[in-house]
């Protein structure tokens, strides 16, 4: 008899997990460390905001898709964004209730990054052009959290140790997840011919956007945590250097790849991780309906 929620790579299975994290995470749960702690709760905002733009980028081109398996795939890769949106966002008041002002930041990032910069590409580059290069804005950060998840789910680079249980638990979900959907707008773009300028393009906005609103709002929420004082801040950035050296040498090697014309996500040897993880951790899911 077939196993129930067997991870079949390449057909993104849309899960609906229970984490019970309301309320039940500790306020710096990325191993007691503030600075992490706070560039992650910048991803718990940064990340559903982004996760609308993969699925509004991806809808552009949906009906110009003819090839069953790749439509059923779009399907799963919107089910389970919707998912990550959704969970995330489950922790927002949780957040708040520990003073980080999550909703203050989502709507200033919100604005800036899909009306201000988003709307000036839109006008600037006309709609068709625009939408491709939507598109490859998301296939850009997709391959980002398919080798983040890499690394935070490598049993050897051990990222998450002394991480609290219940966040390293949605953590891990997600991770996983985007390990299973990696190849699913990149297909898509293949599919449209975007071409290697509009591909290649959409890593650099890609990367700023990433690394400019994970920034800001982890800087936004370490000035404002009552709980630290400044002078705290430099002991625990170093607390994390080595693991910081450590994830990055892994990670850029990894991402430089995306700029080769014959890069696909399915070169990345990673699948094993996502295949191992639900296999293990079937007890946080209930099969989507
Ligand atoms: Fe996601
Ligand atoms: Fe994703």
């Amino acid at each position: 008899m077939a196993k129930e929620n067997v991870i079949q790579m390449n057909m993104p299975q849309v899960r609906r997990p229970e984490f019970g994290l309301e309320q039940n995470f500790t306020k710096y749960y990325a191993d007691g460390n503030a600075v992490l702690t706070q560039i992650l709760n910048s991803l718990h905002v940064v990340f559903p905001e982004g996760e609308k733009l993969f699925i509004r980028s991806v809808k552009y081109f949906q009906d110009e898709i003819k090839d069953p398996q790749l439509k059923a795939r779009i399907k799963g890769f919107i089910g389970q964004e919707t998912q990550h949106m959704a969970q995330h966002e489950k922790i927002w008041d949780t957040l708040e209730s520990q003073g980080v002002n999550v909703r203050e930041y989502d709507a200033w990032y919100s604005k800036n990054a899909y009306e201000t910069v988003e709307g000036t590409i839109r006008k600037i580059f006309g709609e068709e052009t625009y939408k491709k290069l939507a598109l490859s804005v998301t296939c850009a950060l997709e391959h980002y959290t398919a080798t983040l998840a890499e690394v935070a789910m490598d049993p050897e680079l051990n990222a998450m140790q002394g991480f609290d249980e219940n966040m390293k638990a949605l953590l891990m979900w997600h991770a996983a997840e985007e390990i299973e959907h990696k190849s699913v707008a990149f297909d898509v773009m293949k599919q449209i011919n975007s071409g290697e300028v509009i591909k290649n393009a959409g890593m650099v906005i890609g990367t700023w956007a990433l690394l400019w609103y994970g920034a800001v709002g982890a800087v936004k929420f370490l000035a404002e945590d009552k709980d630290i004082k400044l002078t705290d801040i430099p002991a625990s950035i170093a607390e994390k250097a080595p693991l910081t050296a450590k994830l990055l040498a892994a990670m850029v090697p990894k991402l430089v790849q995306y700029f080769r014309p014959d890069f696909h996500p399915d070169q990345m040897n990673n699948d094993y991780l996502a295949t191992e993880y639900f296999d293990k951790n079937q007890k946080f899911f209930q099969k989507a309906g």
